[in-house]
């Protein structure tokens, strides 16, 4: 049996934008969703979700990854949940050379799901990791990360960046331009999260994205402009000493921008007015900025307070249904446990491609 887990994140800047080549930062945070998965000795998948925000629920099936199970719940969660499974069991079937392993797996997560936060990359991600060290081969972090997102773009019909989860993997803030991918350096930043209980549907909100900027120049100007704000915002970044508290003027720059970026979000219509209300809420208590983060349509904002001035006010908006402080999580995917048979593995060599076997 291995356990591995592997954190959420938010946005600083650049979502939606990331999508079409603009750069974008986002930021693990620690909050994680946790994978637990025991071979087993037929090639049966079975799946148990115990609190990706909904009740939880188990299905078991056979062979082939892909088969919908018959289980009473809705499609779209039955699809959510297990379909990233599905995807991270296929990747690490291809890693392992095991076609026809089957896996008991348990997902236990603490970011809700679809609302922003990278659920589903945290989820692949760590299942990818626990999946193939159960199979006796240790992926690197980039490489974990190349599959996490291949994963991804497969459930999303195509619609994923690399950002979600490279930052799952990697862990601390990240930056992402198309396939470029690295850490970059920042100080701590005070992030605090509101989350309105709800979700969006992330490829119907890029999907409309993508209409509008092939329809108007303007909105195809307004994709570039975050791309400027990025830009801008990790010019200041590089600045600043990752080893101290950020500064006043830091905070209040960056908050500038995230200001910017949300209005911007809002003009491409990924917003919402429970959003927009959080996002208001926590500048009118003083957070030096604030903009939803993810996909929009509904789920977090994220704000800047080093005092707990926001979190107490989103708590007293109505449109919120949780507020909290995330901390910048600097480790990425990690090992929680290993079983009796995985730890002797583990002490084995890794060969010459840099896996355990
Ligand atoms: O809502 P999330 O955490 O899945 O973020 C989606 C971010 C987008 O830029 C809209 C899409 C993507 O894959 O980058």
């Amino acid at each position: 049996m291995i356990v591995s887990s592997a954190p959420g994140k938010v946005y600083l800047f650049g979502e939606h934008a990331v999508v079409y080549g603009e750069p974008a930062v986002p930021c693990a945070i620690e909050r994680r969703a946790t994978v637990t998965v025991d071979a087993r000795t037929d090639d049966h998948i079975r799946v148990e979700a115990r609190d990706l925000s909904l009740d939880g629920f188990t299905v078991e099936y056979a062979g082939d990854t892909g088969y919908r199970p018959d289980v009473d719940v809705p499609e779209g969660l039955v699809d959510a949940a297990v379909g990233y499974v599905d995807a991270a069991v296929e990747q690490a079937r291809d890693a392992a050379d095991a076609p026809d392993a089957g896996f008991d797996i348990t997902v236990e997560s603490e970011i809700p799901l679809g609302a922003g936060l990278g659920s589903s990359a945290a989820v692949v991600v760590a299942g990818i990791d626990a999946a193939t060290r159960e199979l006796g081969v240790e992926l690197a972090p980039e490489e974990l990360a190349d599959r996490a997102y291949r994963a991804e773009y497969d459930v999303q019909d195509g619609q994923a960046s690399r950002a979600d989860t490279f930052c799952s993997a990697m862990g601390g803030a990240v930056r992402v331009e198309g396939d470029d991918c690295r850490q970059i350096d920042t100080p701590n930043l005070p992030f605090v999260v509101g989350f309105d209980g709800g979700a969006g549907d992330t490829g119907e909100l890029v999907a409309g994205v993508r209409t509008l900027r092939e329809e108007y120049d303007f909105a195809a100007d307004t994709v570039e402009s975050i791309g400027d704000i990025v830009r801008t915002g990790e010019s200041m970044l590089a600045d600043a000493d990752p080893e101290s508290e950020p500064t006043d003027e830091l905070l209040s720059e960056l908050g500038r921008l995230m200001n910017f970026d949300h209005g911007l979000l809002e003009a491409l219509g990924v917003s919402s007015r429970t959003l927009d209300n959080m996002v208001w809420a926590a500048r009118e208590a003083g957070a030096h900025g604030a903009k939803l983060t993810g996909a929009g349509g509904g789920g977090c904002i994220v704000a800047l307070d080093e005092t707990p001035e926001t979190r107490t006010a989103l708590r007293y908006t109505a449109e919120c249904r949780d507020a909290f402080r995330a901390e910048l999580d600097r480790e990425g995917v990690r090992v929680e446990e290993l079983g009796p048979d995985a730890s002797a593995r583990s002490d084995a060599e890794p060969n010459a491609e840099g896996e355990r076997r």
